[in-house]
């Protein structure tokens, strides 16, 4: 029998082998305790990005109110990378981006935000710059240099291999610099990662890319919703980028983009130009009760809880014992919708106050059922609070 001594734990070999294995490869960087917050570059410019966009975003995000409401990471997607050395290290692309990343992180840093950056458990990224597959320690060792805080890790041109194998890699990589940089898994959902990405990642994507359209945008809100209960402090669920601000959906529509990703525990990243926003934009991305939800500490996903394919009914608890709710109308006419105390979890007799996320106000007091008339794909987002303070069986 053997002894050893490995994290300050002293394990005897054989069976414990392998629990101390499971425990040293945990992802254990203390981030995401709340839903991610930030911008990402990829919805509004894809690859044409440069380091003058970035710098530029960079102040405007810590000169407007989004970064007053949470929102901290600068995340660079894919393009960023050009080539790579003779002795291995990624290189930038040195048109687009000359003076390299590590400048960027130093602005971000000063101004009180944090910058994050994009690569691929393949041999090449989506874009075809080079890859980190086989890479993972030189990669994470040049990331850690530059005191990145994000990595956002896809998964093109592999080499076949399932992304349980090559995840955890660079989770391992990450984890060996000794800075905390959160890991946000894009594997796009398919591998099932809500069943294994609480270990490896600190968000995992459920879904392929989203699209600034209704369709898109609902039915990814749908495929993620198959996967609440896996979600928590740590590990979230990721149906992709925010594309409120882009312009080819309604304000309506926006707003409920916004409230589902919110009530959903989803990873709030802007993806419009925010060098460029409108009045409109910026009032729902900086709507703080609707991201109160969102940061809830309890870090319980809503989810859909009644449909009948057009009318639905979303909710979830909130730590101060509340429920998030949303009644949502996918349909083309305004409609009334209705929730029922014991679908939330209330007794009937339960005195309930309802507030509206949206109008900011207390829409009265309600026992029994609530009814509201929601307009075409838009919500009613509330939060709904038992009068005596009581907890919700939900
Ligand atoms: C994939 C990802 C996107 C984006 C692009 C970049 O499609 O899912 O979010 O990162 O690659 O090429």
């Amino acid at each position: 029998m053997q002894i050893m001594v490995v994290m300050g734990k002293i394990l005897i070999c054989g069976l414990y082998i392998i629990s101390a294995a499971a425990s040293i490869n945990a992802l254990d960087n203390g981030l995401g305790l709340t839903p991610q917050m930030g911008w990402n570059s990829w919805n509004h410019f894809h690859c044409k990005i440069d380091e003058k966009i970035i710098r530029e975003t960079i102040v405007a995000l810590s000169n407007s109110p989004l970064s007053k409401v949470g929102y901290e990471y600068v995340n660079i997607d894919d393009c960023w990378a050009g080539s790579r050395s003779s002795s291995g290290e990624i290189l930038v692309d040195v048109k687009t981006f000359p003076n390299g990343i590590a400048p960027l992180v130093d602005l971000a840093h000063s101004v009180g935000l944090k910058l994050g950056i994009y690569s691929d458990a393949g041999f090449k990224t989506c874009a075809g710059r080079p890859g980190s597959l086989n890479y993972e320690v030189i990669d994470a060792n040049t990331y850690a240099s530059w005191k990145i805080d994000y990595l956002k890790y896809d998964n093109c041109h592999t080499d076949g291999t399932k992304p349980e194998i090559r995840y955890p890699k660079m989770r391992d990589a990450l984890n060996q610099t000794g800075r905390p940089i959160f890991f946000s898994m894009c594997e796009w959902g398919i591998d099932d990662p809500a069943t294994w990405g609480q270990n490896v990642g600190n968000s995992w994507r459920t879904t392929y890319d989203i699209k600034d359209n209704w369709d898109s945008m609902i039915s990814i809100a749908d495929e993620n919703d198959k996967w609440w209960k896996y979600a928590k402090p740590g590990g979230w669920n990721d149906p992709d980028m925010l594309e409120v601000g882009n312009g080819n959906m309604s304000n309506v529509e926006y707003k409920t983009h916004f409230s589902l990703w919110c009530l959903m525990k989803a990873p709030l990243l802007i993806g419009c130009d925010i060098r460029n926003i409108s009045p409109e934009t910026m009032n729902i991305l900086t709507n703080t009760d609707a991201i109160a939800i969102n940061q809830d500490p309890l870090g319980i996903q809503g989810h859909k809880i009644r449909s009948n394919g057009i009318l639905e009914v979303w909710a979830g608890p909130l730590k101060d014992h509340s429920m998030a709710v949303i009644l949502l109308n996918k349909g083309t006419s305004i409609a009334t919708i209705s929730v029922s105390s014991d679908e939330l979890g209330f007794e009937e007799d339960n005195l309930i106050s309802v507030y509206d996320i949206w109008q900011h106000k207390n829409l009265g007091i309600f026992a029994g059922k609530f009814s509201a008339e929601v307009e075409a794909h838009g919500v009613m987002f509330g939060k709904f609070t038992r009068m005596d303070g009581h907890f919700v069986n939900f």
